[in-house]
C-alpha cells in the first residue's frame, strides 16, 4: 500500500511541533519557531492560554455533551454574547467554518422561498473567494483553485469581479444572496474596497438580496475590531464566524438577523456536536477576552506596528512587492514562490502561510503579540530576506 495514513490532501511542512506557550511552537528537538501563522488565525489567544485551559478543565469535568434537543446554557450565554456586539439577532453553532457558511446558504435560501421569490436561488460570489470545502462551498470559490476530478459542480453560483458594474449585471439573474469576504484571507489578503461594500449594501436593501459577510477568517478581533465590517460600516443581514473564535476549539457560528432568519423553524438546520458544552464555554471565555477593555485596541496597534516593519522591508527588498491588510490579518505579495518562501522562513524558525493564492504569505499572529515578539519575528524575516538578496 502506498497511500498515506491521512487522505493524501496536505502537503505538511516536515516539522513535529510537540507543544506551545504564547507565541512560540516548540518541536520535538527543543526548537523554539515564532508563530506568525496561529493554525491559519486560529489560536488567536496563542497557545496553552491559562484562560482556555482552566475553562476547558472546569467544563470538561462537569459535562462535555448534550445535544441541541436538550437546552444548553453555555451556547446560550455565548449566543447572547455574539448578537450583543453585533448586528445579530440569531445565531447557529457548527463546527467549522464551512459550515458555518453552509447554514449562512440554506438559511438565505429559505428566505428567498418563504418570500415567495422562487426565481432567487443562486448564489453571488467574488473572484478570488475561499468559503470552504464542502460541496457547496467549493462551488461558491473561486473555482481555478480546484481540482476539476470535483465536476460537476454545484451550479448555484456565480463568480465575478468584485466591481458594482459586475453586480449590478450579474444581480438580474436570480440571485438571493451575495456571499463576501470583507477582506479576503485565502484569495491573498485582499481588503475590500468601502465605496463597493456600501453600494452592495444599498443594492441588496433595493432588490430585497441578502448581504452574506464571510468573517470566519477576518472576524474574531483578527483586524482590531470584532467583525472586520465594522471597519466600514456596512452591516450584513448574515455573517459566518469559527477560526479564532474558537481559539483553537473547533466551533463556527452563523449569525443573522431577525429579517433572514424569519423562516427558519424546527428541522430545517441542526447538527449533533454543534454548540456543545465543551465549545460554547471555551468559544465563550475566547470572546470575553476579546471584549476586554484594550484588547482589540492593543490588536489595531500591533497590527500597524508590524504593518510598518514589513513596509519598512519591502522598501529596503524588492522581493516583497507589496504589503497588504489590516490589523493583524497581514500579507507580504512576493516575487518568488510563496510556498517556498513560507517554507524556508520555517525552518528558519518563523511560522507563516504559503498556502495563499496571488503570491502572498500570509502573516496572522496570535492577537496576544507583544512588539517585542514581533521584533524577533522580523528579525528573522530580515535574516531570510538578506540571505535571498545575496542568492
Ligand atoms: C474566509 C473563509 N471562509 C471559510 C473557511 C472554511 O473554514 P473551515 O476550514 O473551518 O471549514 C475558511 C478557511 O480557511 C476561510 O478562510
Amino acid at each position: 500500500m502506498t497511500i498515506s495514513p491521512i487522505l493524501p490532501v496536505y502537503s505538511p511542512v516536515n516539522i513535529n511541533f510537540s507543544h506551545g506557550k504564547g507565541i512560540y511552537l516548540y518541536d520535538v528537538d527543543g526548537e523554539r519557531y515564532v508563530d506568525f501563522h496561529s493554525g491559519i488565525a486560529v489560536s488567536s489567544l496563542g497557545h496553552a492560554n491559562s484562560r482556555l485551559i482552566s475553562t476547558l478543565k472546569l467544563q470538561g469535568e462537569k459535562l462535555w455533551h448534550i445535544s441541541n434537543t436538550y437546552n444548553i446554557p453555555a451556547a446560550n450565554n455565548f449566543a447572547e454574547k455574539l448578537i450583543n456586539n453585533s448586528f445579530a439577532d440569531t445565531v447557529f453553532f457548527s463546527n467549522s467554518g464551512s459550515e458555518a457558511v453552509e447554514c449562512g446558504l440554506k438559511i438565505a435560501r429559505i428566505y428567498q422561498n418563504g418570500k415567495g421569490n422562487k426565481t432567487r436561488h443562486r448564489i453571488l460570489t467574488f473572484h478570488g473567494a475561499f468559503h470552504g470545502r464542502t460541496f457547496l462551498t467549493c462551488a461558491t470559490n473561486d473555482k481555478q483553485k480546484f481540482s476539476e476530478l470535483l465536476n460537476p459542480y454545484i451550479d448555484w453560483c456565480d463568480n465575478i469581479e468584485p466591481n458594482i458594474e459586475s453586480v449590478k449585471k450579474a444581480i438580474s439573474s436570480g440571485i438571493g444572496v451575495i456571499l463576501i469576504e470583507p477582506i479576503q484571507g485565502q484569495g491573498g489578503i485582499k481588503v475590500m474596497n468601502e465605496v463597493f461594500m456600501k453600494e452592495l449594501r444599498r443594492l441588496c436593501d433595493e432588490n430585497d438580496i441578502l448581504l452574506f459577510f464571510d468573517c470566519v477568517q477576518c472576524g474574531a478581533g483578527r483586524t482590531g475590531k470584532l467583525f472586520a465590517y465594522e471597519h466600514i460600516g456596512v452591516e450584513p443581514d448574515i455573517c459566518a464566524l469559527a477560526k479564532g473564535i474558537g481559539g483553537g476549539f473547533p466551533l463556527g457560528a452563523c449569525l443573522a438577523t431577525e429579517k433572514a432568519a424569519k423562516y427558519m423553524a424546527v428541522g430545517m438546520h441542526g447538527s449533533t456536536f454543534g454548540g456543545n458544552p465543551l465549545a460554547t464555554s471555551v468559544g465563550n471565555a475566547v470572546l470575553e477576552e476579546l471584549l476586554s477593555p484594550g484588547f482589540l485596541k492593543n490588536v489595531e496597534i500591533r497590527g500597524k506596528y508590524l504593518k510598518n516593519k514589513l513596509e519598512d522591508l519591502a522598501s529596503k527588498f524588492p522581493i516583497i512587492e507589496e504589503v497588504r491588510g489590516k490589523g493583524l490579518m497581514l500579507g507580504i505579495k512576493v516575487k518568488a514562490d510563496n510556498q517556498k518562501f513560507a517554507e524556508e522562513l520555517s525552518h528558519r524558525g518563523l511560522l507563516t502561510v504559503g498556502v495563499t493564492s496571488d503570491n502572498v504569505v500570509r502573516i496572522l499572529p496570535p492577537l496576544i503579540i507583544t512588539e517585542k515578539e514581533i521584533d524577533e519575528g522580523i528579525e528573522i524575516l530580515t535574516q531570510y530576506l538578506s540571505e535571498k538578496s545575496s542568492d
